[in-house]
């Protein structure tokens, strides 16, 4: 009899307190190991902070929602280590962008950044369901071994021709990745206004198995730091079987010509198929400024190798553009491109590719 109370003793302690429906009681659940978000409600301008113990689940369950307000976010904190975090089925996490788009994204007003995320230890984070994001997703940082799989990012709702005018999404990246290592992304679809996904700096990362709708692409953006080389490095990466339908751009990579000195070396992209993008189907870019998106004529820059590209390799990279488009632009510095080797790449319509330099095996 005493020892049974004492089991059902122990899993009141690790199970009963651990269903959290109201913010204010998300501090006291963070100690259990299976925290269950139910139907929570944030208030507007408050961070939900998850500091996990080492292996704790965290589940989403139906409508995880967020208050309106202007500010930088970001709308979730995780921190764990060998931690998992999920959604049920039909949950869903609904950012409300419709309240915040201005076709302006970061440029106009504060708008919260969604996810900030720093694990290790093989933590996952699968099964999410994210709709109406103000600005950007996830942000991906310092972080080491951990996977993203089976996503579904929606913000299609701020797509152009499907927003009222002057009030579409933008700056809506999917997954960005700065100074990680060993990092997996996979088997999700993404529907948004820029970036399906943008690596900034890290190694070892693969991204394979996307569906990205209207996005700016799959993306290296390199040079953010004017004085850390560590910080604009990034090395060994594979994009795989993956899907770019509409949208700006399938392939891009690009340097930062106001950013400090860095590498991106080993980059493999195979099996890509990219329609209908509507700016350039690949562009690999040494002289990349960013600007508001109204300067989208801004003059083109000298390029610049301080971001020298080294060793990309794109294999079976075929698909289609929109007439306006171009449908391959390279763009590379005085001694900013080396070893290159494309096989099987294939983009048609449009106008004339654009190549200040060719790769090993492609003709431009
Ligand atoms: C976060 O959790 C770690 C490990 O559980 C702990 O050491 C640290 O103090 C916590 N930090 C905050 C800000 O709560
Ligand atoms: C989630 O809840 C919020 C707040 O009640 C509501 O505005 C929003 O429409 C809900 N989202 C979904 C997808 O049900
Ligand atoms: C938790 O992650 C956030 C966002 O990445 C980071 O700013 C913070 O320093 C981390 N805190 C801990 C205790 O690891
Ligand atoms: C990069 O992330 C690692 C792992 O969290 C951390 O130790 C290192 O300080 C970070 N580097 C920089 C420049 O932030
Ligand atoms: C990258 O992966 C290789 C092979 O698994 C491993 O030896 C190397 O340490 C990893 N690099 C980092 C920075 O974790
Ligand atoms: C590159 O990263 C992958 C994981 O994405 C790893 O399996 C491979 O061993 C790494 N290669 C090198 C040379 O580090
Ligand atoms: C880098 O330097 C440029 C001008 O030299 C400056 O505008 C920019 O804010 C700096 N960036 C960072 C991240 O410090
Ligand atoms: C290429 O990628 C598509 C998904 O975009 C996948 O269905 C197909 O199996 C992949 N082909 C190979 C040879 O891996
Ligand atoms: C970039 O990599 C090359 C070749 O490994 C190396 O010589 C160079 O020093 C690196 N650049 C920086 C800024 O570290
Ligand atoms: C937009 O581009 C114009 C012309 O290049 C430039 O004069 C202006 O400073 C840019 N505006 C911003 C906010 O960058």
């Amino acid at each position: 009899m005493r020892q049974i109370a004492f089991v059902i003793l122990i899993a009141i302690h690790f199970s009963a307190q651990c269903i959290v429906t109201k913010f204010e009681d998300v501090e006291e659940a963070l100690k259990c190991p299976q925290i269950i978000l139910d139907n929570l409600h944030v208030p507007a301008g408050l961070t939900l902070k998850l500091n996990l113990t080492d292996k704790a689940e965290v589940v989403f369950r139906g409508n995880i929602s967020f208050g309106f307000k202007h500010w930088d976010g970001p709308l979730v904190t995780i921190n764990g280590t060998g931690i998992i975090v999920r959604g049920e089925s039909n949950s869903v996490l609904d950012g409300l962008g419709q309240s915040y788009w201005d076709g302006q994204g970061g440029w106009s007003n504060s708008k919260p950044q969604f996810f900030t995320i720093q694990a290790f230890g093989g933590s996952i984070f699968r099964d999410i369901r994210i709709i109406n994001t103000p600005k950007d997703v996830v942000q991906i940082t310092n972080s080491d071994r951990v996977e993203f799989a089976n996503w579904f990012i929606d913000d299609s709702l701020g797509d152009p021709g499907i927003a009222p005018k002057g009030q579409e999404g933008h700056n809506t990246d999917a997954f960005d990745v700065w100074n990680s290592t060993n990092v997996v992304i996979r088997d999700s679809v993404v529907y948004n206004q820029d970036d399906c996904v943008a690596l900034r700096c890290g190694s070892n990362i693969s991204v394979s198995n996307l569906y990205c709708h209207g996005s700016h692409g799959l993306s290296i953006s390199v040079g953010f730091s004017n004085d850390s080389v560590a910080l604009n490095t990034i090395r060994n990466v594979s994009f795989s079987n993956s899907i770019l339908d509409g949208g700006r751009n399938g392939i891009h990579i690009k340097t930062h010509i106001d950013g400090g000195f860095g590498n991106i070396t080993g980059v493999i992209y195979s099996n890509i198929t990219i329609k209908d993008i509507q700016y350039n189907g690949i562009l690999i870019e040494q002289n990349y400024k960013n600007s508001p998106p109204k300067n989208a004529t801004f003059e083109a820059q000298e390029p610049r190798n301080n971001v020298p590209i080294r060793d990309l390799i794109l294999v079976d990279v075929t698909g289609s553009v929109t007439k306006n488009a171009i449908p391959i632009e390279i763009v590379c510095a005085d001694e900013g491109c080396f070893g290159w080797r494309w096989f099987g790449v294939k983009v048609e319509g449009g106008k004339n590719n654009n190549c200040n330099f060719e790769p090993h095996g492609f003709i431009c």
